[in-house]
């Protein structure tokens, strides 16, 4: 796997961008230059190894194109969530400003494309569906989560459906292009895709776990960020769920609070998920979805040896620090 992980991160350092105008393409460089874990791209090469796709070059391009993509909405979504730090640094929105990060993230946006007209010929009708199709649902599931916001509460139900189109979705797209650059049959794309869509809704539920219980040190986004802005994450659904009457009042005052007006609420949240056991139930539910996942690589009628990478790659992503 190393060897696959070495290839997307030369690659994507490797990819030029010209110098002016220097505040559309700085940007560009500076969130590329932070790398991230580049899980995407990674599972975009897996996925086409698994399923024996020859030369391994070959889906280069179409994990190039996942990573940008996913950078492009990563840069939107610190406006959407008024995010100060991204991958230890400052986001681009607070480096430069908000028109920087609207133009920077929409030219990553076109990379994106940029990348899948590289592909085989052959295969771009197939991957710009595939592509399309969770890209939009990522959209689909931003607005959820924005709206989402300012609902009084939401069911678990519209929980789970929005971050499996805001995450979910676009890992199971990763691997289902390599799976189609692979030839895999339609069933095989389905399963594998449906593999990765239950490992990113494991995924989503362990990033809230980290917002709010995230290391400082490791972490690499600010912790506690979803807290303040009352953001509805698995914490805060599961909590207002079981919330019994004599704790209605003190959760209510801390969701009408700011930093500002209660320098404690970070603290005070993290009380009240304390005493309904809420992270445990978390890590409970992710695990439920991990099991789900692996059960659909197991329906994939192909050798066990050959699963062995992608297994230890969603084992360490379900487990990861930032
Ligand atoms: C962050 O994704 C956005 C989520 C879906 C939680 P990653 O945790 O993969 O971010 P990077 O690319 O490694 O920084
Ligand atoms: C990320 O959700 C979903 C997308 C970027 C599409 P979050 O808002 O939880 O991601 P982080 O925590 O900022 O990485
Ligand atoms: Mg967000
Ligand atoms: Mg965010
Ligand atoms: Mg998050």
């Amino acid at each position: 796997m190393q060897h696959l992980q070495k290839l997307i991160f030369d690659s994507i350092e490797n990819s030029q961008f010209p110098n002016q105008p220097a505040n559309l393409y700085d940007p560009i460089r500076y969130f590329l230059s932070l790398g991230g874990k580049r899980i995407r791209p990674t599972l975009t090469l897996l996925a086409a190894d698994m399923f024996d796709i020859g030369e391994i070059t070959d889906a280069l391009p179409a994990a190039k194109s996942i990573e940008y993509f996913h950078n492009f909405s990563l840069v939107h979504d610190d406006v959407m969530d008024q995010a100060p730090l991204r991958r230890g640094k400052q986001t681009v929105h607070e480096k430069w400003n908000l028109s920087v990060a609207i133009l920077s993230g929409d030219g990553l946006l076109v990379k994106a494309y940029d990348e899948l007209a590289n592909c085989n010929p052959g295969y771009i009708a197939d991957l710009l569906k595939t592509f399309n199709r969770v890209a939009m649902q990522v959209c689909e599931g931003q607005q959820m989560d924005m709206d989402y916001e300012h609902a009084d509460s939401i069911s678990m139900e519209d929980y789970i459906e929005m971050i499996r189109l805001k995450t979910s979705v676009l890992l199971g797209g990763a691997l289902q292009m390599g799976a189609i650059l692979a030839d895999a049959s339609l069933h095989d794309q389905k399963l594998i895709y449906e593999f990765g869509e239950y490992i990113g809704i494991a995924f989503q539920l362990q990033d809230d776990v980290l917002d709010a219980y995230g290391n400082p040190e490791t972490f690499g986004k600010q912790v506690g960020g979803d807290i303040l802005i009352n953001k509805k994450t698995y914490l805060l659904v599961k909590l207002m769920e079981i919330l019994k009457e004599e704790d209605r009042n003190s959760l209510q005052n801390l969701l009408d609070s700011t930093l500002s007006g209660n320098p404690n609420k970070l603290k005070d949240m993290l009380i009240l998920y304390q005493k309904y056991n809420i992270k445990s139930l978390a890590d409970q539910l992710k695990e439920s979805y991990t099991q789900l996942a692996f059960e659909r690589l197991s329906a994939i009628d192909i050798p066990n040896d050959k699963k062995k990478a992608l297994i230890t790659l969603s084992n360490q992503l379900l487990i990861r620090e930032q």
